[in-house]
């Protein structure tokens, strides 16, 4: 029987991160799917640093990315330049991951050329087209595309029904970034960064913290770095650990607000697997992520959410994460109570994992293969556990 052709597009670090499972589980059916890896390379070492760690090695390169790059600017060099893959390699599916402007891009240039699109992240929704931006329109656009929807919950299956996409093209897989964080923590893992080495986190509290969203560029990111300068000055056991995006809009007003300030440790990206690591030592963590707010959940970490809206409402409702937007006061305060309230620490901390069991990506290509009539059953469907 002829193999069927995979092609996987993404761009970013998180899609390499939530994508890397699905490849390996690729590679492990090579008796009867032949696959194709294209990276936009929207974003380059952050990217890279994925690659490099799960060992992928792509068969296209775009290298889009540019210093201040525009919405505009990665949507056409991503267009044009994956009309000439497709035409090249006319897989039978291309996946595509989550809802960045690669995501959505790989999913139009599949369907200019007629090609299946499936969908891995789908469904996830916020409701509000500019918030997060654009991100909301991207996974929104992408999942009108596509054929296959790669739900990780019910709650994103469920939206996806609401929209009128027909239950049968629907699979809830969970989501890969558990698969990918069970193949990334160690317990006694060391860092090569000499300064995570140096804490001591029994004697330490470290906050986590990571900030890169689009809408929150400008005053909104400020604010958040000024509750950070007021929760160093009024904890003294606090390290705050910050590896800063590599966007310059960011590191810019970081520089400014929190550059120099003792405690605050402002580092460069770190690669997954010591990031994963600090996670699960980390004390707290605030973050504008979507990854952060899947992952952190399964470590027993509280995370202060600083968005104003969140498509990932299933941790909030366990209640290991918050939504705190973007005020510097709501941040200052809420962390403060965190910082002091130990009764209030120990009910956000508790681990769990409504978002996947590890089986994500095992799931995903079973429902392929049942789409494209090699299996004769649906995969199973991800149910979370209740603790
Ligand atoms: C992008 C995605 C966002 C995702 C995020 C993950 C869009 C529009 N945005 O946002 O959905 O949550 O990635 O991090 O798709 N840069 C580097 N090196 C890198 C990466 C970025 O220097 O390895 C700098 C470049 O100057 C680049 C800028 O960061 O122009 C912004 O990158 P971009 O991909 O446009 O936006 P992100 O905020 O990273
Ligand atoms: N991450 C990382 N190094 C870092 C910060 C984050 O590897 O210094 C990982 C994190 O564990 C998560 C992913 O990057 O899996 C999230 O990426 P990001 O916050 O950039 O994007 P989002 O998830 O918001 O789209």
């Amino acid at each position: 029987m002829e193999k069927i052709k995979v092609m996987t597009v993404f761009g970013t670090r998180p899609e390499a991160i939530k994508m890397a499972p699905v490849i390996l589980e690729l590679a492990r059916h090579a008796n009867e799917i032949e696959q194709v890896v294209a990276v936009t390379a929207q974003h380059r070492d952050m990217l890279d640093q994925v690659l490099h760690l799960f060992d992928i090695h792509p068969d296209y390169d775009l290298d889009i990315m540019a210093s201040g790059q525009t919405l505009f600017d990665i949507t056409t060099k991503a267009l044009k330049g994956l009309d000439g893959i497709l035409a090249k390699e006319k897989p039978d599916i291309v996946l595509v991951h989550g809802d960045t402007t690669t995501t959505f891009v790989g999913a139009l240039a599949s369907y200019y050329h007629q090609t299946a699109v499936g969908h891995v992240e789908a469904g996830l929704r916020t409701q509000d087209k500019y918030s997060p931006f654009p991100e909301e329109m991207n996974r929104k656009l992408t999942g009108a595309i596509a054929d296959l929807h790669f739900a990780p919950t019910a709650t994103a299956a469920k939206n996806l029904m609401n929209e009128g996409i027909k239950e049968d093209r629907i699979f809830i897989t969970g989501n890969t970034v558990i698969d990918a964080l069970h193949q990334t923590i160690h317990k006694n893992f060391k860092f090569e960064n000499e300064l995570l080495n140096s804490i001591d986190y029994e004697k330490r509290r470290v906050v986590l913290v990571t900030t890169h969203r689009r809408e929150n560029l400008g005053a909104p990111m400020r604010h958040i770095y000024q509750a950070l300068r007021e929760l160093t000055e009024e904890f003294a056991d606090i390290e705050i650990v910050f590896p800063v995006h590599r966007n310059p809009k960011v590191r810019e007003v970081v520089q400014e607000e929190l550059g120099g300030m003792e405690r605050v440790h402002l580092i460069d990206p770190l690669d997954y697997e010591p990031f994963a690591n600090l996670m699960s030592r980390a004390y707290l963590i605030l973050t504008d992520s979507g990854g952060v707010q899947e992952e952190a959940p399964a470590l027993g970490k509280p995370v202060l959410v600083l968005r104003d809206s969140t498509e990932r409402p299933e941790a909030a409702e366990a209640g290991t994460v918050r939504l705190v937007g973007t005020d510097k006061d709501v941040v200052f305060q809420a962390a403060r109570e965190l910082l002091t309230d130990e009764r209030k620490y120990r009910e956000m901390s508790g681990a769990v994992n409504p978002y996947g069991d590890g089986e994500s990506a095992r799931r995903i290509i079973e429902a392929i293969l049942y789409h494209a009539g090699r299996r004769h059953e649906r995969p199973d469907t991800f149910r979370p556990c209740v603790s």
